[in-house]
């Protein structure tokens, strides 16, 4: 038995006998995969060591009800952060539920990718400060950290940067996808769309169950985001397509595919921005349980094909709340339009009349690292395009300073998060706005695979399906149609105009 096979056969007899088996049916590309005896070993390691499981409990607390009922709980420690309250077992302890819209409080999962400590300000990837990663790391072996847990060796890292390449160029078909759109599509449209579309092409034979698919599937959508993000903007652009490069970089790859003049052979990717880029991807990552990632693993946890789930991720992520912030932050300094303006926005962003985007955070109390990286790379770029009085940027400064001088701001610990210089770096480098979130995307696509995968390789999934505090019509006779009064009276009259109007009428598809 050579090499690959006795680890193949070592997986398959150590586990799960269905697994191997389950395997064999569909191993056709995955074979090809596996033909480098070092993604058996990657995929061994995270088979057996990359699994979290939920520590054993020594610590308990009592909950006492009004009757006087009390119920112990177990109190779990992880190896960094507050300690949980174990409450699997209240509801049939005690016949409560707990009630935490928006999750402020819950733990969902446990987990080994990411960390956050939101008072310190501390971000960790595998254990690896952000600030460290960021300056030392490229984007793909920042990839390679959060897939398999380790920094690659120099070696590890070619094979890994080879594996992605291969898998760069998008079927010919899914490109047919994006003809469908209205021009003028937001390209995040476009991208739910073609990623969703993605599950149709890697359906058949794919088999979450089995850890080398999970791998496989993985590598595909990381490869094939710059493609996929690049596509949704040239044809909003009614530019050609322009096909990745194997001696390109990931993220150069990225840009040529944006920006290429097919009639210029001898375009270049400038360095330094695509170095910047590089550093946005690696900050935008993974960030644990936010929304997007918590949405992908509730689809996930279904068992719902990866490519279905992350499109759910970045449907998730559009919003302003989340990843759109990039994209609101400079629509919102465009209505500011000068720093004269400043003091009055602040006082209807005070009275609740909108928010000041790229600001505040669920977890960071304190600062968001991210931005303070953000800030420097935002002063690199304009340094090097000689755009430094970037009106932007000075606006930017000063309603910075403006808000962290407020009562308002610092009463609710609300500081820029990674959001509030983004967008004026991606700006700067060309991206236009609608392009924000899908960058936002592209860097977050490893950190929502790697979570889906985190949650698939445990031995028992629970179906993400939270409880609701109930407050509607208790049970009411049914009312038979004849019997029924208008209860929107008010609301249909004013419709009347349509009334008596001949012929047909067509509504906007
Ligand atoms: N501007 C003004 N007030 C704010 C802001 C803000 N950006 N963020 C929070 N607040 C206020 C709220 O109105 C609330 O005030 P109150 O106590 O008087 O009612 C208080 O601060 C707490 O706000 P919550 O919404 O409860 O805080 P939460 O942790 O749920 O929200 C969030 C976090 C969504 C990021 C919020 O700060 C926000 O909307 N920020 C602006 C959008 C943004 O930048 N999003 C990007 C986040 S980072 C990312 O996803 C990559």
């Amino acid at each position: 038995m050579d090499d690959i096979q006795a680890i193949k056969h070592k997986i398959s007899t150590t586990e799960d006998d269905n697994f191997i088996q389950k395997r064999r049916k569909t191993m056709t590309e995955a074979d090809k995969f596996l033909e480098h005896e070092n993604e058996l070993n990657k995929i061994q390691k995270i088979y057996k060591d990359l699994i979290p499981k939920v520590p054993e409990s020594n610590e308990k607390c009592t909950i006492t009800f009004q009757d006087g009922k009390k119920v112990d709980l177990p109190i779990l420690l992880g190896t960094m952060g507050p300690p949980m309250i174990d409450i699997r077992n209240l509801y049939s302890k005690s016949g409560f539920f707990t009630f935490d819209p928006g999750f402020s409080n819950t733990g969902s999962c446990v987990s080994q990718i990411t960390y956050i400590d939101g008072e310190k300000g501390e971000l960790l990837y595998r254990g690896y400060k952000i600030q460290e990663v960021a300056e030392h790391c490229d984007f793909l072996e920042c990839c390679y950290l959060l897939l398999y847990g380790e920094l690659p060796s120099f070696e590890d890292k070619k094979k890994f940067e080879e594996s992605v390449k291969d898998q760069m160029i998008v079927h010919e078909k899914l490109i047919s996808f994006y003809k469908g759109f209205q021009s003028g599509a937001h390209p995040m449209a476009i991208l739910v769309g073609v990623i969703g579309a993605l599950s149709s092409f890697m359906y058949d034979g794919l088999d979450i169950e089995d850890p080398v698919q999970r791998e496989l599937s993985a590598i595909k959508l990381v490869a094939k985001m710059p493609m996929i993000a690049a596509i949704s903007f040239r044809t909003a652009m009614g530019l050609p397509i322009i096909y990745p490069r194997r001696d390109l970089t990931f993220t150069e790859n990225f840009l040529y595919m944006m920006f290429a003049d097919p009639m210029d052979k001898d375009w270049q990717v400038d360095e330094l921005l695509a170095d910047v880029l590089d550093k946005i991807l690696i900050l935008h990552a993974d960030h644990e349980q936010n929304a997007s990632t918590a949405t992908v693993r509730i689809a996930g946890s279904s068992l719902a094909n990866p490519f279905a789930c992350i499109a759910a991720g970045i449907a998730s992520l559009w919003g302003p709340m989340h990843g759109g912030a990039n994209e609101a932050v400079l629509n919102m300094l465009d209505e500011i339009k000068v720093k004269e303006n400043i003091p009055n926005t602040i006082n209807l962003i005070k009275d609740k009349k909108f928010r000041l985007m790229g600001f505040g955070h669920r977890v960071y109390k304190n600062f968001d690292p991210r931005a303070g990286i953000m800030r420097t790379l935002c002063y690199r770029v304009l340094n090097h395009l000689g755009t430094d009085n970037d009106p932007f940027l000075e606006l930017s400064v000063e309603l910075e300073k403006y808000a962290l001088e407020d009562k308002y701001f610092l009463d609710r610990k609300l500081y820029p998060n990674v959001d509030y210089y983004s967008g004026i770096v991606l700006k700067a480098i060309g991206i236009p706005n609608n392009m924000f979130t899908v960058i936002f995307a592209l860097a977050r696509s490893i950190g929502w695979i790697t979570q889906w995968r985190e949650m698939i390789s445990e031995k028992s999934i629970k179906i993400g399906r939270p409880r609701q505090l109930f407050v509607g019509h208790k049970e009411r006779n049914f009312i038979h149609i004849k019997d029924r009064k208008d209860n929107f009276k008010e609301v249909t009259s004013s419709s009347k105009n349509s009334k008596g109007k001949k012929g047909f009428t067509i509504y906007n598809p």
